[in-house]
Order: structure tokens, then C-alpha cells, then sequence
């Protein structure tokens, strides 16, 4: 797929460029003629999707860096400056703030469809684990970034989440001591929060140019799930991919300004316009909508260890991913078992998602006897968390590997065109017709 180079420098000073620094060269073989599968859905536009998240982030994130003081005693007044007085300052504050959310909803299509569609597999294993760093960094960034407008609800879940380090035996209050930068969360972490914040997304862009060169040594996945055979199986990038890319990125344009536009707080919490008070602690303590889900894992089990060992092991697991999966057969759409599990997986994940968001005491169960199994505090979303996190951790360690050892795969096509040619509606007009019905 990397084979070799088909441009030609036109112009003298391409020629001379090209000897120097073949720039344009690389581009034209990663955006223009890069040999891409002809069968591509629109799931594939997702990774175009998220460089375009990654762009507007740091854009409107350097402007806003700009109006914004990283002290303890200026930072929420500042971000209100921001939104009252600074020219579009409230445009460029939410479009940042709520790309955040559709930059997570993008990522999480795009896992996603990896993992229906096999592209962690040999030989796109660096390629996904490339794809997990970028994860745990906007993680991390997400993180960061939510702490800075110094809200009630910044202090708070940067006090619960650090704190959860100090946790570890041993060098846990070290290593919280030393995050926080004093004996609190206070001016010095908010400071190297901001400087982080800052940081990180130069380091996903890194890692985002690795993630592609890993992608374009094997090329393209494709929903077949099978290898590119020969050169009818592709087309080139352009402009076939670009026109579609654009496309996609249109529409997902459009629904993110709806959100910016018409409801710009709704993803977020009314509390984090609150300024910071270290001596109230709001009821209940709740990430954003991306992170619930790990919430909710760290917080099913009784023992705080354990929870934090289990949020970190449930993105650890997707490093070692490609080593679990003992299929032959990449593409789900032909392991309808495999298939079946999945969906329950996604529906985990929400539940999971829905239980991070609700305090553990929200829906307490009755105290009928035999429902309460374990102890007398013991309420519905806890019990949720705890089935969604078994199912979370089975569905990878049990499940995947089991599957691919037992299940029988239907039929997979012997190239990615076949299914598409054997197709009724590609035979060429009128062909599909009986000879009776012809008339
Ligand atoms: C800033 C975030 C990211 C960017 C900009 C990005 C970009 C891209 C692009 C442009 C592609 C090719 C087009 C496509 O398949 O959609 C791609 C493919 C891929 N990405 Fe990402 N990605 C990001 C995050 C991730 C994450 C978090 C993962 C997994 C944990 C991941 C795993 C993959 C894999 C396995 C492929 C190959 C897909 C295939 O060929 O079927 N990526 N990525």
C-alpha cells in the first residue's frame, strides 16, 4: 500500500523542492492518490471528522488562552469576560466547550467502528495502539481543560479524581502531594492544569501523524474485513474520499452548531457556573457525558483501590486488544455471534454511562430481603455498574477470545468487490429483470 511514489514535479521549482524536501510528494501520496478501498461507508469518515476536531480545538483554544488568567482568584471571572465582553468571546467559548463533547462523540464512533469492523487486527495493531494513546491523552486533555474555568463542579472533580491516586499504597500521597503541587488543589495545580491543557494537544497532533503513517503502511480496513487484492479493489483518495469526507464533515458541522447555537450548555452542568468554593461540596459529583462511563466502573466496586485499578485496567484492555481476539475473520458482518455480543456491549457501555451520571443512592431498592444481596446499602445503579463492568471486562477477556475459537463465521467474499458484483442492483440495466417480465 506504501509501494512507491506516482508524482511527478511539474514545475521547476517542485523538482527543486522535490530533491530537498519531498513535501509535496508526501502529500500528494497521503491525500491525493493514496490507493483507497472502493467500499468505504460513511463510518470511515470519522478519522477526517476528528482532524477536523483537533484543528478547532486548538484554534479556539489558543484564542481563548489569550483572554484567560490561570490564577485561583481571576480564572472564573475571566472565562465570564470571555462570554460578556471579549469580541465573539461567548462564540469561541462554546465552540470550544462543546467541541470537547462532539470531539469525544467522534472518537467514540470511530472505536467503535473499529471494533465492529476488526481494523485492530494484524497488521493494524500499532495503528490501533497509536489510536489508544491519542485516547488516554484526550482524556487526560478533557480532564484538564474542564477544571479551568474554576466552577464548582472544576474544583470538586479535580479534588475527587486526583484524590483517587492517593489511593495507591505506599506513594499514594506522595504522588497526589506532588500533582497538586502543594497539600490541596489549589493555584499551583490549576496552573500546571492550564499549562498541560495547553500542551497536550500538540502531543495528540503528534501522535495523530504517527496514527496515519501506521495507517498507510497497511492501508485501509474496509467493511468486508478483507485484504485488498488487486487495483480494482481501490480508488484513489481524491477525489473520491475527500468529496466524502466533506461531506460528512458538512453534516457533522451542522449538528455541532445546533449545539453551540441553540443549546451551548446542555452537555455541561448549570453547578460549574457556581464560581469555586473549597467549603461547599456540591451533592452530586459528576463528569462529563464522555467519562461516565469509567466513572461508573470506578465507583461499582466497594473497595477504592479496586475501582481505580478497574477504570485504569478498562483502557488499559484496549492496548492488548489485538491479542485478545482470536478470530480469523475481521468483519462482524459475517460473525453474527460475535455481532450479537457486541450490541449487548454498547448497550453496557450506556448503562454504564447512565449509572456514572446518577448519584449511587438515587434509585435505592426496596429493602425487600434476598434482593439486597451484598449489604444494607446496596441500590440499584450500584448493582447496574457492577453488571455493566463484569460485562465491560468479560466481553474482552472472556468473550472475544472464546468466540473466535468456537463460533462458525458465515462465508467471507474472496475480495471486497465480490459482494458489491453479485449484487443485483450493480448488474447493468434491465439485466436483473426475468426474461418474463421483459415483455
Ligand atoms: C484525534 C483523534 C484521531 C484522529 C484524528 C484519527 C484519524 C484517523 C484517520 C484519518 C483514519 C483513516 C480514516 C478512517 O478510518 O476513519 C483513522 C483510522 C483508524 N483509527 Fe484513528 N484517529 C483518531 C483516534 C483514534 C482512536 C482513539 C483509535 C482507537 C483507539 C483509532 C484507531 C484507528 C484505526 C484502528 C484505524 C484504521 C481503520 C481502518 O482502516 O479500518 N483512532 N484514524
Amino acid at each position: 500500500m506504501s509501494g512507491h511514489s506516482t508524482y511527478e514535479p511539474k514545475t521547476g521549482f517542485e523538482r527543486w523542492l522535490d530533491t530537498r524536501l519531498p513535501i509535496i510528494r508526501f502529500a500528494n501520496d497521503t491525500i491525493v492518490t493514496f490507493p483507497t478501498p472502493k467500499n468505504l461507508n460513511y463510518w470511515w469518515t470519522f478519522g477526517g471528522v476528528l482532524a477536523m476536531m483537533l484543528g478547532v480545538q486548538i484554534v479556539t483554544g489558543i484564542i481563548l488562552a489569550m483572554h484567560y488568567v490561570p490564577h485561583v482568584d481571576y480564572a472564573f471571572n475571566s472565562v465570564e469576560r470571555i462570554m460578556r465582553d471579549v469580541n465573539y468571546g461567548w462564540l469561541i467559548r462554546y465552540t470550544h466547550a462543546n467541541g470537547a463533547s462532539m470531539f469525544f462523540l467522534a472518537v467514540y464512533i470511530h472505536m467503535f467502528r473499529n471494533l465492529y469492523y476488526g481494523s485492530y487486527k494484524a497488521p493494524r495493531e500499532v495503528l490501533w495502539i497509536l489510536g489508544c494513546v491519542i485516547y488516554l491523552l484526550m482524556v487526560m486533555t478533557g480532564f484538564f481543560g474542564y477544571v479551568l474555568p474554576w466552577g464548582q463542579m472544576s474544583f470538586h472533580g479535580a479534588v475527587v479524581i486526583t484524590n483517587l491516586l492517593g489511593a495507591f499504597p505506599v506513594v499514594g500521597n506522595a504522588i497526589t502531594t506532588w500533582l497538586w503541587g502543594g497539600f490541596a488543589v489549589d493555584d499551583p495545580t490549576l496552573n500546571r492544569f492550564f499549562s498541560l491543557h495547553y500542551l497536550l494537544p500538540f502531543v495528540i497532533a503528534g501522535v495523530v501523524g504517527l496514527h496515519i503513517w501506521a495507517l498507510h503502511v497497511p492501508g485501509n480496513n474496509n467493511p468486508t474485513g478483507v485484504n485488498v487484492k488487486s487495483e480494482t479493489d481501490t480508488v484513489p483518495f481524491h477525489p473520491y474520499y475527500t468529496v466524502k469526507d466533506g461531506f460528512a464533515m458538512s453534516l457533522f458541522l451542522i449538528m455541532y452548531a445546533v449545539f453551540v447555537f441553540y443549546m451551548p450548555n446542555v452537555l455541561g452542568d448549570a453547578i460549574n457556573y457556581v464560581p469555586a468554593n473549597p467549603l461547599q461540596t456540591p451533592q452530586h459529583i459528576v463528569p462529563e457525558w464522555y467519562l461516565l462511563p469509567f466513572y461508573a466502573i470506578l465507583r461499582a466496586l466497594p473497595n477504592k483501590l479496586m475501582g481505580v485499578l478497574a477504570m485504569f485496567g478498562a483502557i488499559a484492555t484496549l492496548f492488548v486488544l489485538p491479542w485478545l481476539d482470536t478470530s480469523k475473520v475481521r468483519s462482524m458482518r459475517y460473525r453474527p455471534t460475535a455481532r450479537l455480543y457486541y450490541f449487548i456491549f454498547i448497550f453496557a457501555c450506556l448503562v454504564l454511562g447512565l449509572c456514572g451520571a446518577h448519584a449511587p443512592d438515587d434509585m435505592v431498592i426496596p429493602r425487600v430481603s434476598g434482593l439486597q444481596l451484598l449489604d444494607s446499602n446496596i441500590n440499584s445503579y450500584t448493582w447496574l455498574s457492577r453488571i455493566g463492568a463484569l460485562y465491560y471486562f468479560a466481553y474482552f477477556w472472556v468473550i472475544t477470545p472464546l468466540l473466535g475459537l468456537t463460533e462458525t463465521p458465515l462465508p467471507v467474499p474472496e475480495s471486497i468487490s465480490s459482494p458489491v458484483l453479485s449484487h443485483p442492483a450493480s448488474a447493468p440495466a434491465g439485466a436483473t429483470a426475468s426474461p418474463e417480465k421483459r415483455g
